[in-house]
């Protein structure tokens, strides 16, 4: 390693390496090292892929939307609640959820609607199975505001992992409808410019920022849908491509170290890295899915690393305070990896 190296990796991860593990543990909860993630799971068909999951043994597990196929259009959400009832039957399913601890967001198939948005009129509905299913505590913030946002901070100072759970969904404004369906880039959406255009809604912003604010080393900010990724015309961030850079410019303007972006709903797995102006080079890892998977998949991938891998996968971070590393794997049904990108501190910190 060479000294210049060095210095530009003073910053939060370095405060980790000052502290030694056992003094670490000594102050209670141990740091978290291995994280899996994973999303788009069809719960009337099989789940092999969980017993890799476990076999990874992670510290904590991240269903990142499309945990069940519950898409419904009655008041009483009774295909929702049947698709959870479904899940607990799963025996990986319901192994991983009693055994390891976990966090949970929605996109749209557990929301109920195939690309729904703040339009979707039985949202309440939807909410109300989510809270129910994830066994969210009855003084838990998400049943007093609305959508299901989240954000925790685990670990000891200085060795933080922040998870910022966006709810893609609730506040979601109508997306532009594509004028050539199925062309290859314009699947489905268009680029919409419109300013009036939001993905999470002034209430959902202002706190995007403030938990930008606070203090934590590696942070993921888990958006169901991609962030990153051009190339195609599914959903994603590029949709609404204001809103696109205001999250690069809310993470520059918060000097929000450690960002690392996850993302599901398209039945691919693949990493993406781009350095917007302001901001270090983001990576985003989209593990999608844990049983729906499209293997003849092919698109564009302009800021992609490497090609898609779409099949059975899941996606696990794991990070290395000693080190000060955090790697980004996608691994496939029995565990094994697909695709990596290791990343050191001085990749996650803003330059000095
Ligand atoms: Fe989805």
């Amino acid at each position: 390693m060479d000294i210049m190296l060095k210095r530009r990796s003073i910053g939060p991860l370095m405060a980790a390496a000052a502290l030694a593990p056992g003094i670490a543990a000594a102050q209670g909860r141990p740091p978290l090292t291995r994280i899996a993630f994973g999303s788009c799971a069809e719960q009337r068909r099989p789940q092999p892929i969980w017993d890799a999951v476990l076999a990874y043994r992670p510290d904590l597990f991240i269903f990142g939307g499309d945990n069940v196929y519950g898409d419904f259009n009655r008041a009483d959400a009774v295909d929702l609640r049947s698709a959870y009832d479904n899940a607990t039957m799963i025996e990986g399913y319901n192994r991983l959820v009693r055994t390891v601890p976990h966090l949970a967001v929605w996109d749209d198939h557990d929301y109920g609607l195939n690309d729904g948005g703040a339009d979707f009129p039985y949202k309440a509905a939807a909410k109300e199975e989510f809270l129910r299913f994830w066994r969210v505590p009855a003084d838990d913030v998400r049943r007093t505001r609305e959508g299901i946002y989240d954000a925790h901070i685990i670990g000891p100072p200085g060795m933080r992992v922040q998870i910022i759970l966006l709810d893609l969904r609730w506040f979601r404004s109508p997306l532009k409808r594509t004028d050539e369906r199925g062309a290859p880039g314009k699947e489905r959406y268009l680029p919409d410019p419109d300013p009036a255009k939001t993905m999470l809604g002034n209430v959902q912003w202002e706190w995007l920022a403030d938990q930008l604010h606070k203090p934590a080393e590696v942070r993921l900010i888990v958006s169901t849908i991609q962030v990153l990724a051009e190339g195609h015309g599914w959903e994603r961030w590029g949709n609404f491509p204001l809103e696109r850079q205001k999250l690069f410019d809310t993470i520059r303007d918060s000097r929000a170290e450690g960002v690392v972006l996850l993302s599901g709903d398209r039945h691919l797995g693949a990493l993406y890295r781009e350095a917007p102006a302001g901001v270090y080079a983001l990576h985003e890892m989209t593990s999608s899915g844990l049983n729906q998977a499209f293997w003849a998949a092919s698109e564009r991938g302009p800021n992609r690393l490497g090609a898609i891998y779409p099949m059975a996968n899941f996606g696990t971070i794991d990070v290395d305070w000693w080190e000060r590393t955090v790697t980004l794997s996608l691994r496939d049904e029995s565990g094994g990896v697909r695709r990596r990108v290791a990343l050191s501190a001085s990749d996650l910190l803003f330059s000095r």
